[in-house]
């Protein structure tokens, strides 16, 4: 129902979209070469490189990338390096649309081995192109590198970069071999805070202080310089800077889950609240990407402008340091702060309130146990009228009315699954249908999401195999299932939340489910006309039977069956356009570390409109076909 902002916009004012594009056709061709060959004995290598498909149709085979344009090589960069910038990418410092799109429910021993895999590739680079620059610029361009400017403060870049311009392992990357565009465009991105590194991030103090002029001639000087014949990052001089200047993670304070010095009844509710923080994803959140365990401070994009999760710590000015259980337990199941003040609903309160209060106790009793963190929250941002307290007191005058109280969690049965999806799991907040004044509504029957382009299906058993209970405890838990995988918004879901969930608990959620009204199943639609479904089938022979199978069975545990997949036929072709649009990956669970990826498919509206209309009606589907238009709309 909301994102963090920064994960899904992503207006670059340094370069048009097109230009990206344009840039990324090309290079898909070659990724497919190396696609598995469709046969009836699919064997997908169990490699990195194969895995990495999703991405070698923008970077070029093997992470070579092109020596003109935009999109940046990867081989050979040191590591360390390229891994800070996945958790860039993943957590918002730096931005990509697709980029993030694909990186969200990777965990960060994932995006390592995808870090490892590209640095270990060893390719020659294309000899530099591009005209030599003036010998003025040259020589001020020179004078940077081997120099820097002592009085704007500007170290040299081989300070930083190594002698030999080819970077410093683990964390500084080369500056040869790259596009000018790219590197006047990363030089820029820090200027306009569209990338940072963590702190210190040293690189944004360089870029800050050169002059507009001397980024331009400095890049375009690097760009003409020849690559060394051993490319590769010099070793790090021993505990010296630059290695404190980039990509060391920011000093998290670990979670004391359980602290030694307490007694064993209050480590038991302690780690009892950790557990039920997972449940109920407070982490999702209240905890800033990289930074301190729920710390707050996070901003949450509605249609209605931005909130602010608060800080949960137990810092006495910022956080929860001067509440009671008592006050927990109010914000918790009435939605109102420890001044009485009434809580936007983006906090999911609707669901909290049915949360009993041995289990609000045992979350507070968490809450105290982490390390506080001063981190005051920052005033929302909603649009006039919404947040004003009129329309919070109206609003909640309409909609909401705290659930009657429970002492106790129920422990078992059906009455355990519905208290875990209805209250602390919140599903509803996703895949409940909203009001017109924007409130949850009880049935679980599906809604589109208000600030993200996906659609959140009904939850309701759906009729035929893929409405098994054992398929909805595997796809909680591991990030997929017989029938498909669970993308998108709902793949982070599996990443933060569900796969952490206990066996018992998970079970009796997916037993609730199964037991709501069932859908309502839906009539056969019209053949579509044969000239679209034989272009979607020519498209779909070339594009995607590689990895989905010619007949849509996918390969088991790899690739996600397209037949018989609830995703594919469903009435709301939102999901099926952004997965073709962004490509994406099932979220990296225990049970499935290292998840293959979809690349982007790069399709017009009229292509992804053929293929789609194409996978609902073959393999025994008959799912009503897609218009252009219905693509351009769920975009
Ligand atoms: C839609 C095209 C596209 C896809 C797909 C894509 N990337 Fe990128 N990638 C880019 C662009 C464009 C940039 C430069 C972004 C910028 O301007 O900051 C980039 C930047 C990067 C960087 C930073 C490189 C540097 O030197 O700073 C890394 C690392 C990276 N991508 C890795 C990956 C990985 C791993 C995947 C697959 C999981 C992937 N990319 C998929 C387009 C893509
Ligand atoms: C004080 C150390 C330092 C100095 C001096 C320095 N850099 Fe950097 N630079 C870094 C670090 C660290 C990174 C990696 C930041 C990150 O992790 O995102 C970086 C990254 C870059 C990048 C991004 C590369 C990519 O592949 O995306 C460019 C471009 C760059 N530097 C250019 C320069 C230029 C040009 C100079 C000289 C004018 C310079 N740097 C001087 C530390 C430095
Ligand atoms: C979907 C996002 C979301 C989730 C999930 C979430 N919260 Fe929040 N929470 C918020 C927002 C936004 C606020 C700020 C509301 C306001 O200030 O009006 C908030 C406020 C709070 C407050 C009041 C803090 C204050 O300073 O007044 C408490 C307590 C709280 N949340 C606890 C939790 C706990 C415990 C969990 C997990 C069980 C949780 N939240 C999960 C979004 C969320
Ligand atoms: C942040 C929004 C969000 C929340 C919260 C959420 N979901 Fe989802 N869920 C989605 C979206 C979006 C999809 C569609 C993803 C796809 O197509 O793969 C989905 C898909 C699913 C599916 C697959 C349905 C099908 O027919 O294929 C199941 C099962 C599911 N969610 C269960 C849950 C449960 C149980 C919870 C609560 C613990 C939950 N979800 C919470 C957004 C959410
Ligand atoms: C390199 C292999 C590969 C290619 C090529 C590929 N896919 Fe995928 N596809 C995947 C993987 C892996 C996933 C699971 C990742 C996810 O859903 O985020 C997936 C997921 C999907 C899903 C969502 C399934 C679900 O259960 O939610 C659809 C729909 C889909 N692909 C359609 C296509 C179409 C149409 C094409 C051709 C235009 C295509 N794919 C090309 C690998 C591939």
């Amino acid at each position: 129902m909301l994102h963090r902002a920064g994960t899904h916009t992503f207006a670059r004012a340094w370069l048009a979209a097109a230009l990206l594009a344009a840039l990324c056709t090309a290079p898909i061709r070659t990724a497919r070469a190396q696609a598995p060959v469709a046969s009836t004995a699919h064997r997908v290598p169990d490699s990195m490189a194969q895995r990495a498909l999703a991405c070698t149709g923008c970077h070029g085979e093997q992470g070579r990338a092109q020596a003109e344009g935009y999109v940046p090589r990867l081989a050979g960069k040191p590591a360390g390096y390229l891994l800070a910038q996945l958790q860039a990418f993943r957590d918002g410092r730096r931005r990509q649309q697709t980029m993030g799109a694909l990186l969200q429910a990777l965990d960060d021993e994932m995006l390592a081995a995808l870090a490892t895999h590209f640095a270990s590739l060893s390719l020659p680079y294309p000899p530099p192109t591009g005209a030599a620059l003036p010998a003025a610029d040259a020589r001020r361009a020179r004078e940077l590198v081997e120099q820097g400017d002592t009085a704007r403060r500007i170290p040299a870049c081989q300070a930083c970069h190594g002698q030999r311009l080819t970077g410093v392992a683990p964390h500084v990357p080369g500056l040869l071999g790259l596009p000018a565009d790219y590197l006047i465009g990363q030089i820029g991105a820090w200027r306009t805070g569209h990338r940072h590194a963590r702190t210190p991030d040293c690189m944004g103090d360089v870029a800050r202080r050169l002059p507009a002029a001397d980024i331009s001639r400095v890049a375009r000087w690097l760009a003409v310089q020849p690559v060394p014949n051993d490319a590769s990052a010099a070793a790090a001089p021993p505990g010296r800077w630059p290695l404190e200047c980039a990509g060391q993670p920011e000093a998290t304070p670990q979670v004391a889950a359980a602290s030694t010095s307490t007694a064993p009844a209050v480590a038991a509710q302690v780690a009892r609240g950790a557990y039920l923080a997972r449940v109920g994803n407070c982490a999702g959140c209240h905890t800033a990407p990289g930074g301190p365990t729920l710390a707050g401070a996070v901003r949450l994009t509605t249609p209605w402008g931005d909130v602010f999760a608060g800080n949960l710590t137990p810092d006495a000015d910022t956080g929860l340091g001067r509440w009671s259980a008592e006050d927990f337990h109010r914000a918790m199941h009435e939605g109102r702060g420890r001044d009485g003040r009434d809580l936007v609903p983006v906090f999911p309160y609707t669901s909290f309130t049915h949360v009993a209060r041995d289990d609000n106790d045992a979350l507070f009793a968490y809450l105290r146990s982490l390390p506080p963190v001063s981190r005051a929250r920052p005033a929302h941002t909603l649009r006039f009228p919404y947040g004003t307290p009129t329309i919070l007191a109206l609003w909640r005058g309409l909609n909401f009315r705290p659930a009657a109280a429970l002492a106790q969690a129920p422990t078992g049965g059906l009455a355990r699954g519905a208290y875990l999806v209805r209250g602390l799991g919140h599903c509803g907040e996703c895949h409940a249908p909203r009001n017109a004044t924007g409130a949850m509504t009880e049935s679980l029957s599906g809604a589109e999401m208000p600030s993200e382009p996906w659609y959140a299906p009904s939850l309701q058993p759906a009729p035929g195999p893929a409405g098994d209970t054992r398929q909805t405890v595997t796809l909680l838990r591991e990030g997929r299932n017989a029938h498909g995988v669970a993308s998108g918004p709902m793949a982070r879901v599996v990443l933060d939340s569900t796969q952490h969930w206990q066996a018992q608990d998970l079970e009796l959620a997916a037993r609730y489910l199964h037991s709501l009204t069932p859908r309502a199943t839906t009539r056969a639609a019209p053949a579509g006309d044969p000239v679209l479904l034989r272009t979607g089938a020519a498209l779909y022979a070339d594009r995607c039977a590689d990895c989905h199978g010619r007949d849509g069975a996918g390969v088991p545990g790899i690739y996600p069956p397209l037949a018989g997949n609830p995703g594919v036929t469903q009435a709301s072709i939102r999901n099926l356009v952004q997965i073709l649009a962004h490509g994406g990956f099932a979220a990296s669970t225990a049970a499935n570390p290292r998840p293959y990826g979809m690349p982007p498919a790069e399709l017009s509206d009229t292509q992804t409109a053929a293929v789609l209309s194409f996978i609902r009606q073959a393999f025994g589907h008959r799912a009503a076909t897609v218009s252009p238009l219905d693509v351009a709309r769920a975009r």
